[in-house]
């Protein structure tokens, strides 16, 4: 197993996986609970998935826990989820650091309650050693927004390469495009996930509710993104030609 003090020497070949952790809401309803319970136990599975991600070769993992088209919701469903991602921020900071796990989050910050802004900032920091896995969670969150804003800025930047336009969308240096997008409850939509850094991203659409994905789950998925054949737009079996500069 990997530590914060021993990482990967074959860094490069870690995978950035993205998760949609849909299906909550319907695996409670399904169980007669009320919907938070779902939430709840949502939060029971990130917990699996973070532990479980290094060994299975992921080096960045985001995960889509609010998007900015979830403000549309009850009101007391939006409050409920901001109290979960607050508790969670502030709980899970030992475990992150004990597991070696660099923690940001993706998305706006300036409609959030004040507590989870300055719970967000707390747990950035304390995390920000972490070498083992990066764990990205995007809260009002829009993969639209993201590129829009990136293009506003780039309006005053100099010439942009799609990687220096990438850079500003993602708001890092170098963040390795997202090679696997998994998305629970089956169904089969991207809801504005990493539109940008998803552009050859594998997709696996499983039945399962986010609150009973388990490591075998995201094992399924890994094995089934093994199997593929990624080619780029060129053929697997001929090397590349030069590709011109577009
Ligand atoms: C995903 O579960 C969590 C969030 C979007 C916050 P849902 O709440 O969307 O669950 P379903 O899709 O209604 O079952
Ligand atoms: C996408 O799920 C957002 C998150 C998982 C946080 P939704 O449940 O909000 O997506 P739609 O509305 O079914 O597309
Ligand atoms: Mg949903």
């Amino acid at each position: 197993m990997q530590s914060e003090l021993s990482p990967d020497p074959d860094a490069a070949t870690l995978l950035h996986v993205g998760i949609i952790m849909d299906g909550n809401g319907r695996w409670a309803t399904r169980r007669g609970l009320s919907r938070l319970r779902g939430h709840e136990a949502g939060v029971e599975a990130i917990r699996r998935v973070v532990e479980a991600a290094p060994d299975q070769g992921v080096g960045t993992l985001t995960l889509y826990a609010f998007s900015s088209d979830n403000w549309r919701r009850p009101r007391a469903e939006v409050s409920a989820l901001m109290t979960l991602l607050r508790f969670y921020l502030a709980n899970e900071i030992d475990a992150l650091v004990r597991n070696g796990v660099r923690l940001t989050v993706i998305g706006r910050r300036d409609r959030l309650p004040d507590g989870i802004a300055n719970a967000i900032a707390r747990a950035e920091a304390a995390t920000a050693d972490g070498t083992t896995l990066h764990l990205r969670i995007a809260i009002d969150y829009s993969a639209r927004e993201a590129i829009l804003n990136a293009a506003v800025r780039a309006a005053n930047a100099g010439p942009l390469s799609r990687e220096t336009f990438a850079d500003l969308i993602t708001g890092e240096t170098g963040l390795r495009d997202v090679d696997l997008i998994i998305r629970t409850s089956g169904e089969k939509r991207l809801s504005d996930f990493l539109l940008w850094e998803g552009a050859y991203a594998e997709l696996h659409f499983t039945e399962r509710m986010w609150p009973e994905f388990d490591t075998d789950d995201l094992a399924d998925a890994l094995a089934s993104f093994h199997r593929r054949e990624r080619r780029f737009g060129g053929l697997t079996s001929i090397a590349p030609e030069v590709v011109p500069t577009l």
